[in-house]
């Protein structure tokens, strides 16, 4: 039987998110063991992902005594939306969805996206928070594409894959480059060291 100590929450209602950190932990030796916690926790209108992430965390790590992490992510379609959906990608998602961005849309090969990632984790040993931050790039597909993952990545082409869609992407590929990928990775290198 584990200890308290020896396990980390991923606090998410997202079971695509939880099954994407899970591919990672397990390629990994670090002496943790990851749970999910299925625990709405609360969002706000803030100025940045980074914001939001640590608010959502300051609120979950109250119902938990061990360490735990929330992740918060944002879809920035930066050419021609100058960064929309951004900060209401969540909003976006629920109300127009894939087809409403394909329409606000005229130029696809020219256009220019990225998604961030935060990862805000409370560190029980050290009984500290730390955030960790991941970035892809990529544009927008012209049409729909793809039926794994979730969200926008059905029209997401990342830079690094010629003319795929993330959802076109088995869950190891998508990890390889993702903005969630990088934001773990570096909170690996920071479990493996602490
Ligand atoms: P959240 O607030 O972090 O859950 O994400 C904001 C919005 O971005 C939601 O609509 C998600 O579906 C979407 N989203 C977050 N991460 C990804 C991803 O990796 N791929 C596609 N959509 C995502």
């Amino acid at each position: 039987m584990k200890n308290e100590e020896d396990v980390i929450y991923f606090i998410t209602t997202n079971k695509y998110k939880f099954n994407e950190i899970k591919k990672l932990f397990e390629n990994e030796k670090i002496p943790y063991q990851l749970k999910q916690l299925n625990l709405e926790t609360i969002e706000i209108q803030t100025e940045s992902v980074k914001e939001n992430a640590s608010f959502k965390l300051n609120n979950a790590k109250s119902k938990v005594n061990c360490s735990c992490f929330v992740e918060d992510a944002g879809f920035f379609v930066d050419d021609p939306l100058n960064g929309f959906p951004g900060l209401y990608s969540s909003y976006v998602f629920k109300t127009i969805g894939n087809e409403g961005i394909l329409r606000l849309i005229n130029n696809f090969k020219q256009s220019k996206a990225h998604f961030i990632a935060i990862i805000a984790l409370f560190f029980k040993p050290l009984n500290k928070d730390f955030l960790f931050e991941g970035r892809v790039e990529g544009r927008v597909s012209e049409r729909i594409k793809g039926s794994r993952g979730f969200g926008f990545d059905p029209i997401f082409i990342p830079n690094k894959i010629h003319n795929k869609t993330f959802a076109e992407l088995k869950i190891e590929e998508k990890n390889k480059i993702s903005h969630r990928g990088k934001a773990w990775k570096e909170m690996i290198k920071f479990l493996k060291k602490n």
